[in-house]
């Protein structure tokens, strides 16, 4: 890309060795009420954190990073997770030449087609995004994990694929400081659509659909409660994941672990 984002070049940048998690970090940093629009990233983790409070392994050899922006009210937190992913998927496919893809709600997918000809999907990374109500307004952090140069197994997500890397997938060279800072412009340079949107735009909706490898399949649901199973037909103008279960009805899913199964009903 060859300028900077309005948004990107609005960030505050940190560099950290080792913190325990990138998000409890820009977290201490925007209860101070100092900080607004910031990205930090470190070499490694302490204590990495997942979605619904699993932990993430954070060795050296991955990328850990997060940014952090005020909340607009007009915009659901969803839409600012979404279009990050959307974000480096296509950071992914423009400069690694790697076919990417996005498993609901916001797992980063290397595919690939194998010898024998079918698809086989591996998980790269995935966004943990924590709202926060700091002293100077409430306030989004997105978190981004990626495996650059080691696959992490990520034990305790159910049903979960099996893990990749950048450097796998990668046909060039991966230099994780030239990655986090074509990351951080990516992204910037979503947020600056989904700032610059309406309300009725359908502009992120529309390209998370287009890289998403979930919809239009059968898919098995763990939710905090039950565990379902169907076929992922949309998402929703809230940002859910839209499920037709077996008895045709539609489920709003906003918080699930998601399977991709193979057969149809
Ligand atoms: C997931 O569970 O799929 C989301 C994982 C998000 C991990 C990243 S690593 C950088 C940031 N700091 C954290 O503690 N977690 C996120």
């Amino acid at each position: 890309m060859s300028s900077v984002s309005a948004v990107a070049s609005r960030f505050l940048w940190f560099q950290e060795e080792v913190v325990d998690s990138t998000n409890v970090y820009l977290r201490e940093k925007l209860n101070t009420g100092q900080i607004s629009w910031a990205v930090v990233w470190a070499h490694e983790q302490t204590a990495g954190r997942g979605r619904l409070g699993r932990s993430w392994l954070s060795p050296r050899g991955g990328l850990y990073l997060s940014l952090s922006l005020p909340v607009d009210s007009a915009i659901v937190p969803h839409a600012y997770t979404m279009a990050a992913a959307v974000a480096i998927v296509e950071c992914l496919q423009h400069n690694y030449q790697m076919q990417v893809g996005l498993k609901w709600p916001n797992d980063i997918l290397a595919v690939r087609v194998t010898p024998e000809g079918t698809e086989e999907e591996k998980k790269l990374g995935g966004i943990l995004a924590e709202r926060m109500d700091a002293p100077h307004g409430p306030h989004l952090v997105v978190g981004i994990g990626l495996n650059v140069h080691a696959e992490i197994d990520l034990p305790g997500e159910q049903d979960r694929l099996p893990p990749s890397s950048i450097s796998e997938h990668s046909r060039t060279q991966v230099a994780i400081p030239d990655l986090v800072e074509r990351v951080v412009q990516y992204v910037g340079t979503w947020w600056d659509t989904l700032l610059s949107q309406d309300s009725s735009d359908q502009t992120i909706q529309c390209a998370w659909k287009m890289y998403s490898r979930t919809l239009g399949r059968r898919v098995r649901l763990h939710t905090p409660t039950e565990i379902l199973e169907g076929v992922a037909t949309d998402i929703s103008s809230s940002w859910a994941l839209l499920l037709k279960t077996e008895k045709e009805q539609i489920l709003e899913i906003y918080s699930a672990d998601c399977m991709h199964l193979r057969n149809a009903f």
